[in-house]
């Protein structure tokens, strides 16, 4: 049965744009990255499925932007949390469960000396930049090009096409350079030389490090004298309960960690070695970073969130588990363009625990309006993938269920090919995130 009925969201989201700036609080939430027929609202989930305002039911692969890996409302995470909701959420002075997670977290993490933690991804990046700063004495940041995110804060949002109400100077303050590509961070070196305070990227995205990259940053950063950040969001408990830094044997001396770590709790973590870490501590006679200091930065909850999501990856071997539904996944949507001759204009590759999907039109370009098409013919059938984001509440069924609705969508993109989008799309194409106009 088709899903048709998105009325109670379309008229809640005539109010939430009239409330709230876009609608949203996440911009990758928002109306302008989803077709017009789709799910306006969420209303609840479990394990692997949400049911929207309408009270239609899908099967989700965004998993809160990746950030649930165990499923939705995972029980063994809500009665750990449960429990600490009982004696209270925050206090005057810091709880032992602060030290209790550090403990793990520091066993766990094979760069990690010492943790602080945040409610946000974007908060535990930029304490990294401002930590490396202060370590450093220098000014600029260097980042990699080809990873779309680390921040909402200025000095990564001003790198963005969407930089307005930041200063040109601070805009000058971030250089960027490529994945794969030790020769443009060499560059950076030579024309900063001795200006550069980090550099921060991604382990890894869709394509693999190639000719010992990740080594040869490192190299890099210590003949520079320049702190090398991991930013492990997405790939931290996810690629590996070590995080990709384990995978790829690299050591950062910072790395940030978000998203699959407290199962969609609240919870980002910045580790890293102690000589760079304890200038934020207040023991020292160096002078004092400001690195994190927020009410609620360590709300006990979203701490037992973080223990309790740690304990079931490892017990169960999560990263193990995903990469297995995603490889399925992958192949599954790769056998399935193939059999309809359509491989040239739908892929899914990458990582198996984060597969990746491309969309192209007649011409052979990457396309958002058959993005957009995509999603639309998904979302009829049930199935909610904006991007994929594995958990392990996906199993053979949702697998199966997800492949048949991927089989209608590709023929009605199959159609769409020769008599044009217009006849199949209903409504305007999603949009960048990162675009300077509306
Ligand atoms: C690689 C990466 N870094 C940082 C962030 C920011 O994290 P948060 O959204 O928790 O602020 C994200 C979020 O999407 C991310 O993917």
């Amino acid at each position: 049965m088709r899903i048709t009925n998105f009325s109670r969201s379309i008229a809640l989201q005539q109010r939430a744009h009239q409330l709230i700036p876009a609608g949203a609080h996440t911009y990758s939430k928002a109306d302008d990255q989803f077709p017009e027929l789709s799910p306006g609202f969420i209303v609840r989930g479990k394990g692997a499925y949400v049911w929207d305002l309408d009270g239609n039911q899908y099967i989700d692969w965004g998993m809160g932007l990746r950030s649930v890996i165990l499923g939705h409302a995972y029980e063994p995470v809500l009665s750990m949390v449960r429990e600490q909701l009982e004696l209270g959420s925050n206090f005057t002075r810091p709880s032992p469960i602060e030290v209790e997670l550090a403990e793990i977290l520091v066993d766990t993490i094979p760069s990690a000396q010492m943790v602080k933690y945040a409610k946000n991804g974007s908060d535990v990046t930029a304490a990294a930049v401002r930590l490396a700063r202060a370590y450093t004495g220098r000014k600029y940041i260097a980042i990699c090009r080809e990873h779309p995110f680390f921040s909402f804060y200025d000095w990564f949002i001003g790198s963005t096409p969407v930089d307005a109400g930041i200063p040109e100077e601070i805009k000058q303050l971030t250089l960027k350079f490529s994945y794969n590509n030790i020769a443009s961070l060499e560059e950076l070196f030579d024309s900063y030389p001795g200006q550069i305070a980090a550099v921060i990227m991604e382990p890894v995205q869709a394509a693999p490090p190639r000719e010992n990259f990740l080594q040869r940053v490192r190299q890099l950063c210590d003949q520079n004298g320049t702190v090398m950040i991991l930013d492990e969001m997405i790939t931290g408990f996810r690629m590996d309960i070590q995080g990709a830094q384990k995978l790829f044997n690299v050591k950062p001396d910072l790395a940030t960690f978000g998203k699959a770590i407290a199962n969609g709790f609240s919870l980002a973590v910045l580790a890293g070695k102690r000589e760079i870490m304890e200038l934020g501590g207040i023991h020292h006679d160096k002078p004092k970073v400001f690195l994190l200091s927020a009410t609620n930065g360590a709300e006990t909850h979203a701490l037992a969130a973080g223990i309790a999501t740690i304990n079931e990856l490892k017990k169960n071997d999560v990263p193990l588990y995903i990469a297995g539904i995603g490889q399925k996944l992958i192949d599954g949507i790769n056998d399935i363009a193939a059999s309809m001759n359509l491989s040239q204009y739908i892929r899914a590759y990458g990582y198996p625990c984060s597969p990746v999907l491309e969309f192209k039109d007649q011409e052979g370009n990457a396309s958002l309006p058959f993005r957009t098409l995509f999603l639309q013919e998904t979302i009829a059938g049930g199935v909610l993938m904006p991007y994929i984001a594995v958990s392990y509440a996906h199993g053979e069924c949702e697998l199966s269920a997800t492949l048949a609705a991927v089989e209608k969508a590709l023929i009605v993109y199959k159609k769409s090919l020769s008599d044009g989008l217009n006849k199949y799309l209903t409504g305007r194409p999603v949009k960048p995130v990162f675009r300077k106009y509306n």
